[in-house]
C-alpha cells in the first residue's frame, strides 16, 4: 500500500456517547479498509480527554494536547459534555480549544435525507421532484463564539454583576468562509448560497458580513446568491427547504440552524460534521453534531449514523472518495432496510446498527 494511502487518526471520543459512536466507526472503517474499493490503513492514537480526564487533573486535556495531536493526518472527534463539569468550560476547554488552535474555520454540516428515516416535513422532495439536500456552512473561528467579554463589578453585591459577550467579525474571517461556501456551490448540482445575516438588528458586525458577502458573491457570476435574516430562515428550513442548496452563516446562526435542519431529516443522531483547516496547515477534526447526550449514554442505543457520516466526510477530506462513496452507500442502505435506533422510531442497538452497515460494505 503506498504511504499515501496509510494514516494516523487521533481518537478523541471524550464523553457520553461519544464513545459509543466513536467505537462504532472505528468498527465501521476497519471492515471498509479491509475489503471496500479503495484500499488504506489506519494507525489510531487514543486520547483519553474529556469531562473524566477533568475530575482527575483539572483540565479537560494536557497543557500540551494540541502539540500531540498538531502531526495527525486527521481528528476524529466523539463528543464532550457532562453534568459534572460545567459545560462551558468542557466545550471551551477540548471541543473549542482543538477548533480555535487548529483554525479550523470552516465547519460543514451537511443536511441529507436519508432513506428510511421519516422525516417531520410532509414532503422530502423539493418542488422540482430533487431529493432534500443541503449543506449548512458554519464560520468556525470567530463570531459570536470568539470568547471576547468579560464578567465584572460582582464587588458592588449580589444582583449587581456585569456580563459582556462580544461578537468578532473580521474581513479576512467573513471573505474566507464566503469564498469556501462559493467554490462549493460551483460543484453541487444547484450552485446556489445563501447567507444569513441579522444586519438590521447588529448593525456593525453583520453588516460587515453582508458587504463581504456581497463583494465575494460579484465574483461568482455563475453561482446563485441571496441573503435571508436568520428569523426568516428558520422559516424557510421548514417551510421552503428546497430553496437551499449551500448555505453560509456566522458561527452561532448556524450552530442553531443546523441542529433545525438535523431535526428536519429525522435526527440530531444523523447529523455529520467536518471542521476544516483548508490550508492543511494544521489537521482537521470530524465529529458528528450531537452532544454526549447524558440521557441516554451506557444504554448501547446511540445512534450511530451521525459519527459514520462524519467519518465518510473525512475519508474525502484524506482523498479517499471511492472509500467515502462506499461508506455513504452502505449508511443509506442500513437506514433503507429499516435498521434504525430508538431516536428514529427503531428499536436497533448501536452495534447492530453497526453491524447492519458493516455486513453491506
Ligand atoms: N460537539 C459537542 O461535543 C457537543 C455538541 C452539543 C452538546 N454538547 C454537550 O453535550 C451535553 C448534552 O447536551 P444536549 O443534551 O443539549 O445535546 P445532545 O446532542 O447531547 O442531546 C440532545 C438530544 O438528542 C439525543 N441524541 C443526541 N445524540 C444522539 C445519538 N447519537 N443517538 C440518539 N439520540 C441522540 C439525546 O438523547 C437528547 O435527547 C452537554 O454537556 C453539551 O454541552 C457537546
Amino acid at each position: 500500500m503506498s504511504a499515501q494511502h496509510r494514516f494516523t487518526i487521533a481518537a478523541v471520543p471524550a464523553d457520553g456517547v461519544g464513545t459509543e459512536v466513536v467505537d462504532a466507526t472505528r468498527t465501521a472503517l476497519a471492515e471498509l479498509a479491509r475489503r471496500g474499493p479503495q484500499p488504506f490503513e489506519i494507525t489510531w492514537r487514543e486520547f483519553d480527554w474529556g469531562s473524566h480526564y477533568y475530575a482527575e487533573h483539572g483540565r479537560m486535556m494536557p497543557e500540551d494536547g494540541l502539540d500531540r495531536l498538531r502531526e495527525m493526518d486527521a481528528i476524529f472527534f466523539g463528543a464532550v459534555g457532562w453534568p459534572t463539569v460545567p459545560d462551558h468550560v468542557s466545550l471551551w476547554g477540548l471541543r473549542l480549544a482543538i477548533c480555535q488552535g487548529f483554525d479550523q474555520w470552516a465547519n460543514i454540516r451537511p443536511v441529507r435525507f436519508l432513506p428510511g428515516v421519516r422525516s417531520p416535513l410532509r414532503g422530502t422532495q423539493g418542488a422540482q421532484g430533487r431529493a432534500l439536500d443541503w449543506v449548512v456552512i458554519r464560520e468556525n473561528s470567530e463570531g459570536e463564539y470568539a470568547g471576547l467579554g468579560g464578567r465584572n463589578l460582582s464587588g458592588r453585591g449580589p444582583g449587581h454583576e456585569v456580563a459582556v459577550q462580544s461578537a468578532l467579525f473580521t474581513e479576512t474571517g467573513c471573505e474566507r468562509i464566503a469564498r469556501y461556501a462559493f467554490d462549493l456551490a460551483r460543484t453541487r448540482e444547484r450552485p446556489k448560497v445563501t447567507g444569513v445575516t441579522k444586519s438590521n438588528a447588529q448593525q456593525y458586525g453583520m453588516v460587515l458580513w453582508d458587504e463581504v458577502f456581497d463583494r465575494v458573491a460579484e465574483e461568482y457570476p455563475d453561482v446563485e446568491a441571496e441573503r435571508v435574516l436568520v428569523d426568516a430562515m428558520a422559516a424557510r428550513f421548514v417551510l421552503q427547504p428546497e430553496s437551499l442548496s449551500v448555505v453560509v452563516a456566522s458561527n452561532l446562526h448556524a450552530d442553531i440552524l443546523s441542529d433545525l435542519g438535523s431535526a428536519l431529516a429525522g435526527s440530531l443522531g444523523v447529523a455529520a460534521s467536518a471542521n476544516l483547516n483548508p490550508e492543511r496547515r494544521h489537521p482537521s477534526m470530524f465529529e458528528p453534531v450531537h452532544g454526549s447526550a447524558p440521557d441516554i449514554a451506557g444504554q448501547g442505543v446511540a445512534d450511530p449514523i451521525g459519527a459514520f457520516g462524519s467519518a465518510a466526510l473525512m475519508l474525502e477530506h484524506l482523498g479517499l472518495p471511492a472509500a467515502a462513496a462506499a461508506l455513504e452507500a452502505a449508511i443509506a442502505e442500513t437506514t433503507g432496510a429499516g435498521v434504525l435506533t430508538p431516536d428514529l422510531g427503531g428499536n436497533a442497538t448501536t452495534d447492530e446498527v453497526t453491524k447492519a452497515l458493516v455486513d453491506r460494505l
